[in-house]
């Protein structure tokens, strides 16, 4: 019987008419039931809303925010209107494959899922309400002060990069968005945990900034040698969010491992989700090495009691099977890379055009300042300009404008791939050969 993947004038609605509705489950149940979960980084400036779309795009499952001051966030809605928004559709919809040691079908998975909400809204699609107290009413007035994009970049609804299974086992989940915090108390973050919470999936605490100024803040890097501290911050958003709320730390390994051990084993008591481990030291510098054996340590400490993210030095798709293979992580966490190569966890060696071409158009829709605009344009030309003087050139511009007419003069038709639906693994809409 032909179907209507088979007819050739079939068009990209009738197409998609049929797929399920994507599983919406915790970050933690990704990583351990779906195999080569990739995650962008936290990126202070840079994973803000159109970064994070522009790699949801090419394979990466989890987004993260940048680091947020939980205090200033949860204090002061200038802090939250400048240092969050979100959109509708910025969460990625994608075809994973169950993990070997998955046994789980879709529907046995469901009995366990949890559905978060993501957006004020559908906590009456979903039939579900806020225990009320006496600061309802104010908290409800700060969450208005979240910038949220209601289908502001394409039509509002995300689809799979193609509209049939890439193979029989393959099931349709939907892409998680994880705030990260740091914060130097309880309070500060549960404040701050509650507050964006109807908008994200999760959040994770920095336990890893490095820079002095954070230290002497008490926060990052600081928290590290404070396991006490990060057990009691984990719990209390625990206990105020519910158990299966996911709460996440993000960790420097320390140079004596039984620091890293005991860190690790209070975080566990206290009921993280997931653990991410950067394999470097507070005082490595970024161009170290990344330790391999460090997050191996790690994982192998966590004993299986909850999935672990292995990050640092994924440049290539080469890192992210090694990182897999020797450190024994359920997730890949790239940042520096994905800054250099936006569809790398697709498997693209150079950032390739199509890739720039998206992010003009979504900066275009979300609005981007040209600072930050130029700076991520100017990351992911590093490896495609063929001249010192080309380079120079480009990173003196002054506008968007000026930045966009540059590449349109070397031939790229940034506007031709508008609006179709998008094929990240082969970089082409899905019905159209561009
Ligand atoms: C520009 C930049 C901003 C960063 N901001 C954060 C941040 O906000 N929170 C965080 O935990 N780490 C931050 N990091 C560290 C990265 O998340 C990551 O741990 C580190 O760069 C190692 O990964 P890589 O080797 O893939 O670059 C930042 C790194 C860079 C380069």
């Amino acid at each position: 019987m032909s179907s209507i993947y088979d007819d050739p004038d079939a068009t990209e609605e009738q197409l998609f008419a049929e797929l399920p509705e994507p599983l919406n489950i915790s970050p933690s149940t990704i990583l351990n039931e779906y195999e080569n979960i990739n995650v962008l980084a936290p990126l202070v400036r840079c994973s803000k809303l159109p970064f994070r779309h522009l790699v949801s795009l090419y394979e990466t499952h989890i987004t993260y925010t940048p680091m947020i001051l939980a205090e200033e966030f949860s204090r002061a809605q200038i802090a939250r209107i400048s240092d969050f928004s979100t959109s509708s559709n910025e969460r990625g919809v994608f075809w994973l494959n169950p993990s070997s040691g998955s046994s789980s079908t879709t529907t046995s998975r469901k009995g366990k899922e949890v559905i978060r909400v993501s957006h004020p809204n559908d906590l009456q699609k979903y039939n579900l309400s806020h225990d009320r107290n006496d600061d309802d009413e104010q908290q409800q007035q700060q969450q208005q002060h979240i910038t949220y994009h209601q289908s502001h970049y394409g039509n509002g609804t995300r689809r799979p990069f193609q509209p049939t299974k890439p193979n029989k086992q393959s099931e349709l989940v939907k892409g998680k968005l994880i705030a990260q915090f740091a914060s130097p108390n309880s309070k500060s973050l549960v404040d701050a945990a509650e507050l964006v919470s109807p908008y994200v999936d999760g959040i994770d605490l920095n336990c890893g900034c490095p820079q002095r100024w954070a230290y002497n803040e008490g926060i990052g890097c600081a928290l590290l040698r404070k396991p006490e501290l990060i057990k009691d911050m984990v719990k209390s958003v625990k206990d105020r969010m519910g158990h299966n709320w996911s709460v996440s730390i993000k960790i420097r390994i320390d140079p004596d491992l039984k620091n890293t051990d005991t860190l690790i084993r209070n975080a566990l008591q206290a009921g993280i989700s997931y653990l991410t481990i950067h394999g470097r030291t507070r005082h490595q510098p970024s161009t170290d090495p990344v330790n391999l054996d460090g997050i191996k340590f790690a994982v192998e400490t966590v004993g299986g009691q909850v999935p672990c993210i292995g990050n640092g030095d994924i440049w290539t798709y080469d890192d992210v099977k090694e990182m897999r293979e020797k450190s024994g992580v359920k997730g890949v966490m790239a940042a520096r890379g994905l800054l250099a190569n936006p569809a790398l966890f697709s498997n693209y060696s150079i950032t390739p055009s199509h890739a720039i071409s998206q992010f003009i158009s979504i900066s275009n829709s979300y609005g981007l300042i040209f600072p930050l605009f130029h700076r991520h344009l100017s990351y992911m030309l590093e490896n495609n300009f063929t001249t010192r003087n080309e380079k120079v050139w480009f990173n003196s511009l002054s506008s968007s404008t000026a930045a966009i007419d540059w590449l349109e003069n070397r031939g790229l038709d940034w506007k031709s791939i508008r609006g179709s639906q998008w094929d990240g693994r082969r970089g082409r809409g899905i019905l159209s050969n561009t």
